[in-house]
């Protein structure tokens, strides 16, 4: 009875540490749709073509910790893990990721704890996004808890690259074959020519549009 009892207050103590990511997850949500919206009205043209936000669940957080050597506690958690809430933020230009990387870091209540460009330096397996690590308040009934959230920026491309790469390196067990490593890395730097493509052309039709304009 007791052991049940303290089972249920084990999962209500996890149950409420995460509430609190799912606030921040929450928030950082709006921060992202308000930029989105606003910059829609301003330039008709919105940087976002897509957000994907997740809390990891217990079971990734406790494997996470783990393989950490951690201890599985709450206080360990918060400290090791700061990927707990997570955003995927999908634009359609490379353009775009620093521009709503500039805005959300210029907020007041956004810290920035780190920033980790692969945009412009790629991983050696091709990899490209760029990732910043924030903490934002969260005002809960009777305090204020600074949570960490995990944005990770990229383009289409480099979405549909880095999906493709993840399947595959959970297909091999994470031991990729070395002629597939190397179709991934030709695969990226496809991608990468791509992204330049679209933003000159991008360019050339604004280019286009604002000749017009100033015609009229
Ligand atoms: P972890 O959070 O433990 O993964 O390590 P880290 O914080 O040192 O890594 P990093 O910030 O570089 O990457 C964190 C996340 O970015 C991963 O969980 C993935 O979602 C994504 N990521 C990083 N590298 C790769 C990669 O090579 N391929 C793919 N598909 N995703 C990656
Ligand atoms: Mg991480």
């Amino acid at each position: 009875m007791y052991e049940a009892e303290s089972e249920a207050q084990w999962m209500r103590d996890w149950a409420a540490f995460l509430l609190s990511y799912r606030f921040a997850l929450k928030e950082v949500e709006t921060k992202l749709t308000i930029i989105n919206e606003e910059f829609q009205f301003m330039h008709d043209s919105n940087p976002i073509e897509h957000i994907k936000s997740r809390i990891k669940s217990p079971d990734s957080i406790f494997d996470k910790l783990k393989r950490k050597g951690v201890p599985v506690t709450i206080q360990s958690a918060y400290e090791h893990i700061r990927d707990i809430a997570g955003v995927r933020v999908i634009c359609s230009f490379a353009t775009d990721i620093f521009n709503i990387y500039q805005m959300l870091a210029a907020q007041d209540d956004v810290t920035v704890l780190e920033v980790k460009d692969y945009v412009n330096h790629p991983k050696a397996n091709g990899y490209r996004s760029l990732h910043m690590l924030i903490e934002i308040p969260v005002f809960l009934t009777n305090r204020v808890e600074h949570v960490p959230v995990e944005i990770q920026i990229r383009t289409i491309a480099m979405d549909f690259w880095a999906s493709l790469e993840h399947k595959i390196f959970y297909k091999f067990n994470e031991n990729v074959p070395l002629q597939i490593k190397e179709q991934l890395k030709e695969a990226a730097e496809i991608t990468s020519i791509l992204d330049e493509r679209m933003l000159s052309l991008n360019e050339a039709v604004n280019k286009i549009r604002n000749d017009e304009v100033d015609r009229t």
